[in-house]
This record gives C-alpha cells, structure tokens and sequence, in this order.
C-alpha cells in the first residue's frame, strides 16, 4: 500500500467512524432496552431489610428493570421500602428510581401486602392510579389484595403510554380471582379510554392451584385478545424441586402485543445469573422475577410513523453512502 493510498484509508474509515458516532449506531441498531418485571418479594419487610446480602441481591436485580412490581411487601413499619429505594440508589447512580404504592391490602388485619410499583424516573412517569374498589355487583369483594392499577408514560418506548393491572393471586382462590380480573381489564379500558392494557404478577397460576378443568372457566384465559407471554411451561419458582408458572405476564390488544420486543418474556434466574447457592437464592425469594421488554422508538422523528430498525439502518446506510461520495476523495 502506498503512502497516499494509506492515508486516504485512514481518513476513510475516520470518517466512517465519526458518522457511526454522529448517528448513535447503537440506537439505531436497537440495543437500548425497556423492561418491565413483576417479582413477588416472598414477604419483603423488615428482617429483609437488615440482611445486607439480600438487600444488595435486590438492589441488582430490580435494578435491571424499567418498571418493576414489587409484591408481597409486608412493610408495617414503612422503614423496608424507603431502605430498599436506597440501595437501589446506591447500586444504580446512572438512573433515578421511585415507587407508588397501594395500600396494604387483605381480608384480615392480621396479614396484609401492598403492590409497589419502583420506576425509573428518567424513563416513565405515572399519569394514573386507581384502587379498584371490588365493588362490582354481583360479585363484590372478589379479591384477596385488589388491583391497583398504575398508568404510565413512557416516550422512549413505541407504545408510548401503558397501563398495569397487578395481582397477586390467593392460592386457594386463584381460579376465581383470574376470571374477576377480566372484570377489572374492562373496567379500567373504559375508564381510561385505554387499549394498553398489561395485567401481571404471582397468579398462582400453574400447578396445584389452576386446575386444568377449570381454565374453561377462567375469561382470562377464553377470551380473544389476550396474550399470555409467559407459558404454562415455564418455572417461576426457586426451589429446584418445584416447577411451576406461578408469575405470569398477559398483554391486551393487537397494538401492545406488537410492541413487545418477541421471545422477551421469561422468568429472571438470579440464582444462576449471580452464582448463588439455592439456600442463599432463597433467602432474596421463592419466585424468581419475570419480565418483558418492549420495543423503544428508534425514529429521530418519534411520533406515529416509526420506521423500523431495519428501515432505520437501511436510510443510515442510505445516507452515509452519500456523504462519503460527496467527500472529496
Ligand atoms: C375466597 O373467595 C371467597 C369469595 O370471594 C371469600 O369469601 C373467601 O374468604 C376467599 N378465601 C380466601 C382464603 O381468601
């Protein structure tokens, strides 16, 4: 290779780098990720809180998620959670994280849990929550811990704004507590004019607690319309001796499920991923987290016409065929 031949490679590929700079290729390609979790605690309170161990486990995992439905949080105190929100702080200084939380819920005073939503502020912000009161008639107080449903906003993914309906089902009820939550769907797509609808959490939904014979009962799972991303093979639970789709994730509407990045939803094995014993897994929980991640808007325009990340990457090298044809070289 000559000397001018040389530099002219150089600069070539100089530029070349500098245009993957300037068009942020990594976004382009579509690596930036939103998630969404739902993991039940396993009676998340106080004793949890002291053990530092299991706080920094916490911190990692929920931490890896956008939005994240904490259940099974049987804070009394109301010390644990702010606890919690600091050590995710700690663990993650790159992002912001807050939480809205219902009120603790359950038929005896004795033994209550609250739904907690932790979010990261630089992604989402709440627009809407709604208890929902269980006053539906006929059917009043269908629910052990009812919904309560939080409503977000999220610019950087394609849907733009969804909607949670979290539950945690009571194992001895579960069939009719699943089929009362397709009550709940209607009524928050009517209150808030919305298709976006996801409903998740520890549905007990698998094993001794969903009987086969009785899913036909179940709208949840009759009804068009529904996507349950998370199937019934899946394991959900810690124990190597259990296998069972407990925790669950079931997507409303055409729109929403295409805007789901596809074969995302899985369940998160932490024991695994962090090297734990099962005993030492167990001590962060008996359920391992699921989650899904939905597809981000690559579009610089944004709005309603996003080409996809093909397209995307088609018109970037498009156009970066032409600035280095317009290069005078
Ligand atoms: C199951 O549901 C029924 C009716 O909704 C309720 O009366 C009963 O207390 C529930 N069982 C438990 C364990 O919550």
């Amino acid at each position: 290779m000559s000397l001018v031949s040389c530099q002219l490679w150089a600069m070539r590929s100089s530029s070349l780098l500098l245009l993957f700079f300037l068009a942020d290729v990594s976004d382009v390609l579509g690596r930036s990720d939103f998630r969404i979790c739902a993991f039940n605690l396993h009676s998340f309170g106080e004793s949890k809180s002291k053990n530092s161990q299991v706080m920094q486990t916490l911190a990692r995992i929920i931490t890896r998620c956008d939005v994240c439905l904490l259940q099974e949080v049987r804070d009394s105190k109301g010390k644990a959670l702010p606890q919690l929100l600091d050590s995710l702080q700690r663990y993650d200084t790159k992002h912001k994280y807050k939480a809205v939380a219902s009120e603790r819920l359950g038929r005896s005073e004795t033994y209550q849990e609250q739904y907690v939503f932790v979010y990261r502020t630089d992604s989402v912000t709440v627009t809407g929550q709604y208890q929902y009161p269980d006053d539906k008639p006929g059917d009043v107080d269908a629910f052990s811990r009812e919904p309560f449903v939080v409503r977000f906003k999220a610019p950087k993914t394609a849907i733009r704004e969804f909607t949670l309906i979290p539950q945690h089902t009571t194992p001895s009820n579960t069939t009719k507590e699943l089929d009362a939550l397709y009550d709940v769907l209607q009524r928050v797509r009517k209150m808030w004019r919305t298709e976006n609808v996801m409903l998740l959490g520890d549905f007990n939904a698998d094993c001794g607690y969903l009987a086969k014979k009785n899913r036909k009962y179940v709208r949840l799972l009759t009804e068009n319309n529904l996507f349950w991303l998370i199937t019934d093979d899946v394991d959900t639970t810690v124990r190597s001796t259990t296998s069972c789709s407990y925790d669950r994730i079931v997507v409303h509407g055409e729109t929403f499920h295409r805007a789901i990045v596809p074969s995302s939803a899985k369940p998160f094995n932490f024991q695994e991923a962090y090297q734990l014993t099962e005993d030492q897994a167990l001590d962060v929980s008996d359920h391992y987290p699921v989650e899904v991640q939905l597809k981000v808007d690559n579009s610089p325009f944004g709005g309603a016409n996003k080409p996809t990340n093909q397209e995307s990457l088609f018109s970037f090298l498009v156009l970066g065929h032409f600035v280095l044809q317009m290069l005078p070289w």
